[in-house]
């Protein structure tokens, strides 16, 4: 390409010194801000016709409106910087005339390859980000990658229901917002995980979650009509033979009212019209103070815990929630599951045996010690069942040796998939609200100590949410139940019946505390 230094305009006279404008640094300025521009408007047009958008579309944007904002930084810049240099008496540096000759095989080679070069370099960057932000969204990112801190949520939720949900879909919002503040906070957590000062547990509920409206509710339709769920739960008590029991429960999940059908149990209420809010005294919401329930046609009622009683000054710092999906289904999609429940699963699949003397209660007790680290953890619980079984059943280590091999190893899985002591990650470090054996769950507020200012209680009946329809060796004859009291229930390993108002967590944790 040929350059001309300024010359005389042609028909004589002063030529005039061109404006300071005209410096390389403004030049290129201009360029960026076109470049963003084009940019801006390809991404638009690309994201438009896109079959599926990731969460975070918005950020693509980022590098093209960079450019912009560099190129209107460099444009003054330029300008100053001439200006400077020509009030000390220098020329100005750039050619005022750039020509292009399309008659000569140097220069349309010259611009073609530009153009060729510019624009492969523009689709591999948008490309590029493209990948890096859908990688960014997937599971092994948040799980694995720079989240090993998370490695226990991400072992336990691939057990879930939810597996395949993707991690942001309950986290993170979509939009340029919530990435960024998601990112930012990251950025906490990352100065956190370096230094290692970050809690462990990790604490839950976490505080910067959206509501279930915006979470759960985007694939669950809230006023769905459930209706009732059968169950049928396997148990196995602490005999020698380690005896199965087994429970038919009838859960009375219902719905909302609809013109078809009356609302009615447990999801009924906090559906539509009816509201229950609360005050709790922890932070894991466990300690529940304060009850009030509005129900549709108008009418409410207020309950106050009677040894959970909140001062003036209390009641106006604590915040007040409405009842809401995740105060029930707190753990979707990371349940660590207690060493009880583990082995009755685990025993009821025949993964465990039942030939070892006592193993339900000798396999609680291996799970439920306190590790320092997994390694410590696998050596544990191999030493924990040999010892004891060369204590009292000398013959299981000749007779039997393959079958205590088999199962040592089948806990030590159970412990890996469960238990990770390097963040102190189990199941007694998360409440579950669901149910009410284990943690006090529904009996948060179903207790006879939530009384009203006239004396009322938040019912306890058994009924009212589930029924009991057939329990014992066998759960397959259901004929003599009787559909509105259901059976009154036979606690395994008991002879008396378990009366209203029992806390079940006086004796239950889910570990070997039963014992
Ligand atoms: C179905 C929705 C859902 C999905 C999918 C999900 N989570 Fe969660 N997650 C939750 C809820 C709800 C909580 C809060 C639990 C509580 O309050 O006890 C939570 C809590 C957490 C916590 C805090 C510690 C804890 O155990 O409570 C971490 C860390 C976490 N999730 C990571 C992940 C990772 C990593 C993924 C993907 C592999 C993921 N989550 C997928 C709903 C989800
Ligand atoms: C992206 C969609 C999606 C989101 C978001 C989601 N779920 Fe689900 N959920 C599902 C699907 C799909 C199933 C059914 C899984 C199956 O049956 O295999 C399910 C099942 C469930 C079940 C039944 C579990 C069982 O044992 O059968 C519950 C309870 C549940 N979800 C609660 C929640 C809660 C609470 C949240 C919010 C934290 C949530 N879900 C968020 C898609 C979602
Ligand atoms: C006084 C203490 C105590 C109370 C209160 C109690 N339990 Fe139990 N529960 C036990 C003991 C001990 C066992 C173990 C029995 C055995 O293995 O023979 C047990 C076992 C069970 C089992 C079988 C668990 C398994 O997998 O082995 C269930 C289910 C159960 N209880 C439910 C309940 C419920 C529900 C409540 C509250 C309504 C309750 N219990 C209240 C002491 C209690
Ligand atoms: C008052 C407590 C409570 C609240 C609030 C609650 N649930 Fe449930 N939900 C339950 C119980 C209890 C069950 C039955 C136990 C089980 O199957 O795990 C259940 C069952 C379910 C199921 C399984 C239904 C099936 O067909 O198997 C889904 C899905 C579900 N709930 C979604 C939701 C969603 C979404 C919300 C919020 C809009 C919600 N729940 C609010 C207590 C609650
Ligand atoms: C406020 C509602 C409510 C009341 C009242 C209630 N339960 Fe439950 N119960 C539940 C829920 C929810 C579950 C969990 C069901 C599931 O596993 O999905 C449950 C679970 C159980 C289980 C199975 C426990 C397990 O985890 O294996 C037993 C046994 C039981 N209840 C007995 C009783 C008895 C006995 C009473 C009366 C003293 C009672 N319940 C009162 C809601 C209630
Ligand atoms: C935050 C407190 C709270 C928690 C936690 C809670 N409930 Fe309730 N629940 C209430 C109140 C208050 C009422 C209304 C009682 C009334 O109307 O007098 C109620 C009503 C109900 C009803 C009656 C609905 C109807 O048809 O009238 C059922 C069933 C029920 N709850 C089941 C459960 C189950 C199951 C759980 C645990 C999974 C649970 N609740 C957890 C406070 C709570």
């Amino acid at each position: 390409m040929g350059t001309q230094e300024h010359e005389p305009a042609a028909g004589g006279g002063t030529p005039r010194p061109p404006s300071a404008v005209y410096n390389w640094l403004s030049m290129v300025g201009v360029a960026l801000v076109v470049i963003g521009i084009v940019g801006s408007a390809v991404l638009a047009i690309s994201t438009a016709v896109m079959p599926s958008t990731p969460q975070y579309v918005g950020i693509l944007f980022l590098p093209p409106v960079a450019l912009i904002v560099l190129g209107i930084i460099l444009f003054p810049l330029g300008y100053l910087l001439e200006k400077r240099r020509r009030s000390h008496g220098e020329a100005g540096r750039m050619p005022m005339q750039i020509l292009i000759d399309f008659t000569l095989a140097r220069h349309r080679v010259i611009l073609l390859t530009t153009l060729v070069v510019g624009v492969l370099a523009f689709t591999v960057f948008a490309m590029g980000s493209f990948q890096a932000f859908t990688a960014m969204e997937t599971n092994a990112f948040c799980g694995q990658v720079c989240h090993s801190v998370m490695a226990p949520e991400y072992t336990a939720y691939q057990h879930t229901p939810h597996a395949r949900v993707r991690c942001v879909e309950c986290h993170i919002g979509s939009g340029v917002g919530w990435y960024v503040h998601a990112k930012v906070s990251g950025v906490r957590r990352l100065t956190a995980l370096i230094s290692g000062t970050y809690a462990r547990p990790i604490p839950a509920p976490i505080t910067d979650m959206r509501s279930a409206k915006e979470t759960c509710e985007e694939c669950h339709w809230s006023s769905r009509f459930v209706g009732y769920k059968e169950k049928v739960l396997t148990y196995y008590t602490k005999g020698e033979d380690s005896p199965e029991t087994k429970l038919r429960l009838l859960i009375k999940i219902g719905g909302a009212d609809s013109p078809f059908i009356k609302g009615f149990g447990i999801h009924y209420h906090m559906q539509g019209a009816n509201k229950v809010e609360y005050i709790a005294r922890d932070r894991q919401r466990q300690e529940i103070a304060w009850v009030k329930v509005t129900r549709r046609d108008g009418s409410s009622t207020e309950f106050n815990h009677q040894d959970l009683g909140l001062s003036e000054e209390e009641r106006s710092k604590l915040p007040v929630r409405r009842v809401e999906c995740l105060d029930c289904h707190n753990r979707p999609a990371h349940e660590f599951k207690s060493p009880v429940d583990a082995v009755d699963g685990a025993l009821a699949a025949g993964t465990l045996s039942r030939a070892l003397p006592y193993i339900k209660v000798r396999a609680v007790k291996a799970l439920d010690s306190n590790y320092d680290t997994t390694d410590a953890a696998m050596a544990g619980i191999a030493d924990s069942l040999t010892e004891y079984y060369k204590e009292n059943y000398p013959d299981v280590l000749t007779k039997q040796a393959d079958l205590l091999k088999r199962t040592t190893a089948q806990l030590q899985a159970i412990y890996k998939t469960n238990f990770f002591p390097e963040m102190k990650a189990k199941w007694s470090a998360y409440p579950k609200n669901i149910g009410h054996r284990d943690w006090p769950g529904c009996f948060r507020c179903h207790t006879d100590k939530m009384l009203s200012a006239k004396g009322e209680k938040v019912f306890t009946d058994c009924t009212k949410c589930h029924l009991v329809l057939a329990q014992g060796k066998s759960v397959e004859r259901v004929s003599t139940v009787n559909y509105t009291r259901g059976q009154a229930f036979n606690h395994p390993g008991y002879d008396e019946q378990i009366k209203e108002y029992t806390k079940c967590i006086d004796c239950h944790t889910g570990g070997a505390d039963l014992y």
